[in-house]
């Protein structure tokens, strides 16, 4: 039996991705720049065993049918690229509420895919790693690499240039997340089919790739200044207008509540009203994220928890990439 676990975390975009230029490749229209948290974790166990017949996945203990079919394509990739038809059993393990808009999706195939390729024995580089978790799922490619990581969408047809590299390690800049939990339930429209609607129907979609560049820009800068506020404008910024994208679709994606836009108010108010060091994001689902500094952490989960709706407050700071457990040592 061929065995190796991972472990891997989520990542947070600041300027979003939303729109696929070649849906089949997962090939992204434009790039993205995110940030790889710590406390929150995805642990995967996969196990190549012939005596197993068909793949088989546990999803915190239980049998996970509906995550078979991508577990199996991602495999499948692996198995290509080692000249193997072993069959796999995956046993993945979320420390934190899964499809909730946590960006589960980045950090399970991110682990997957390298405890995947570990036990099949292939050695593969951290670019590798990269655009084989971007096939499964394009926030996944952020998730190899720790700290604040920018995903390059690449020009080449067949995604060879599409994938993510490090800008600056978690320990250099170390700010905090604090996530506001304001609904556990799975999102209605998952954001492979929801990316597709608004690129089709949006007439706004044009608009919104034309900022993605510019803002990607601003990005970089302020992670290299380490310049809170201007990280803070263009982190809004580009959460914003990827929703205006969102909501003018046809029909229209709306995945905010109450609870969502009331948390938007609440920092808003903390920052311009008391300068406190915060601003959120809001991802394909109702939850809040919260980029703050360290010793603004806790104000921002107090006031988050406060507020009406809000069912829990998760604090993380920023960490390191998908990484080995175990034995095999550490990778990427
Ligand atoms: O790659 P996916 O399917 O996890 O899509 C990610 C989409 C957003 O979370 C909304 C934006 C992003 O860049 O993470």
């Amino acid at each position: 039996m061929l065995t190796a676990r991972a472990r891997a975390q989520p990542n947070i975009a600041l300027v979003k991705y939303w729109g696929k230029r070649d849906p089949a490749l997962n090939l992204p229209e434009r790039g993205s720049l995110s940030i790889t948290l710590d406390t929150l974790w995805t642990q995967t166990q996969v196990s190549f065993d012939a005596s197993l017949g068909v793949d088989h996945m546990l999803l915190d203990g239980r049998d996970c049918p509906e995550g078979l079919a991508r577990t199996s394509a991602c495999l499948d990739l692996l198995r290509g690229l080692a000249g193997s038809h072993l069959p796999a059993r995956v046993e993945t393990h979320n420390n934190f509420p899964t499809a909730a808009g946590l960006a589960s999706s980045a950090s399970g195939f991110a682990a997957l895919v390298v405890a995947g390729s570990a036990a099949l024995g292939l050695r593969l580089e951290a670019r590798e790693l990269s655009i084989l978790a971007r096939r499964a799922s394009g926030s996944a490619a952020r998730s190899i690499f720790g700290g604040f990581v920018e995903m390059r969408a690449g020009v080449g047809a067949d995604g060879s240039d599409a994938y993510a590299v490090p800008v600056l390690g978690a320990a250099a800049w170390p700010l905090c997340v604090v996530v506001a939990v304001t609904s556990s339930q799975a999102k209605t429209v998952h954001s492979g089919p929801g990316m597709q609607l608004t690129r089709r129907t949006s007439p706004y979609h044009a608009a919104w790739l034309a900022t993605v560049d510019d803002d990607l820009a601003a990005a970089r800068t302020a992670i290299e200044r380490r310049d809170f506020a201007a990280l803070a404008a263009v982190g809004e910024r580009s959460c914003l207008a990827m929703h205006a994208d969102m909501l003018a679709s046809r029909p229209a994606l709306i995945y905010w509540i109450g609870a969502t836009l009331e948390c938007i108010h609440v920092i808003r108010e903390l920052r311009e009203r008391e300068g406190v060091e915060a601003f959120f994001t809001v991802d394909a689902g109702p939850q809040v994220k919260v980029v703050c500094t360290p010793a603004a952490a806790s104000r921002v989960a107090a006031a988050l928890g406060g507020v009406v709706g809000v069912q829990e407050v998760l604090v993380s700071g920023l960490g390191g990439g998908a990484h080995l457990l175990g034995d095999a040592g550490a990778a990427a």
